[in-house]
């Protein structure tokens, strides 16, 4: 059986992080979407609300859990024993960050590869910064984020 990690912060789950995990479930037996406690940032969900709502918007996929993590990412690999991690490539901005912290987790823990896959063109411009940014200011994000998201966003907004 194999293991990928699916880790970021997720605040909020949006169609592209659907998409990407959708891919995943196709390589991996089993994907874990690890939900970072966003430390340092005033979250718009609480990691509670940011879990379930991942678990409503992957009900449809058999193989995916959810779980949580505090501190280096790469201990919690370690302790799962996952063998894989995904990363979602947007755009070639995304890539030296994702460069960076690719090798920085290797030496940390050399026996989990990192795989980046890319969403559909559809939704290759979402970030979740921008969808709290227009949603803040009262905009229409409903082709941005999956139906749950899209109801606890209103609900915020009551
Ligand atoms: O959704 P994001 O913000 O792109 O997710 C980034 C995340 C949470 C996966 C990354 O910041 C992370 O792994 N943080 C945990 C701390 C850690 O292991 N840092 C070392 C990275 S080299």
């Amino acid at each position: 059986m194999t293991l990928a990690l699916y880790p970021g912060t997720f605040d909020p789950f949006t169609n592209g992080h659907l998409d990407v995990l959708e891919r995943a479930c196709r390589l991996f037996d089993r994907v874990e979407v690890t939900v970072a406690v966003n430390v340092g940032k005033t979250p718009l969900f609480t990691l509670e609300e940011r879990c379930d709502l991942i678990r409503r918007c992957a009900a449809h996929l058999p193989g995916v859990t959810v779980a949580t993590f505090e501190g280096l990412l790469m201990d919690h690999a370690r302790a799962r024993g996952a063998t894989a991690q995904v990363r979602g490539l947007r755009q070639v901005s995304d890539f030296d960050y994702e460069y960076r912290m690719l090798f920085a987790n290797r030496r940390l823990y050399p026996g989990l590869e990192t795989v980046f896959l890319m969403p559909s063109e559809a939704h290759a411009l979402i970030h979740a910064s921008l969808v709290r940014e227009i949603h803040r200011w009262g905009g229409d994000v409903s082709s941005f984020v999956p139906p749950p998201v899209l109801e606890a966003l209103r609900a915020k907004r009551k």
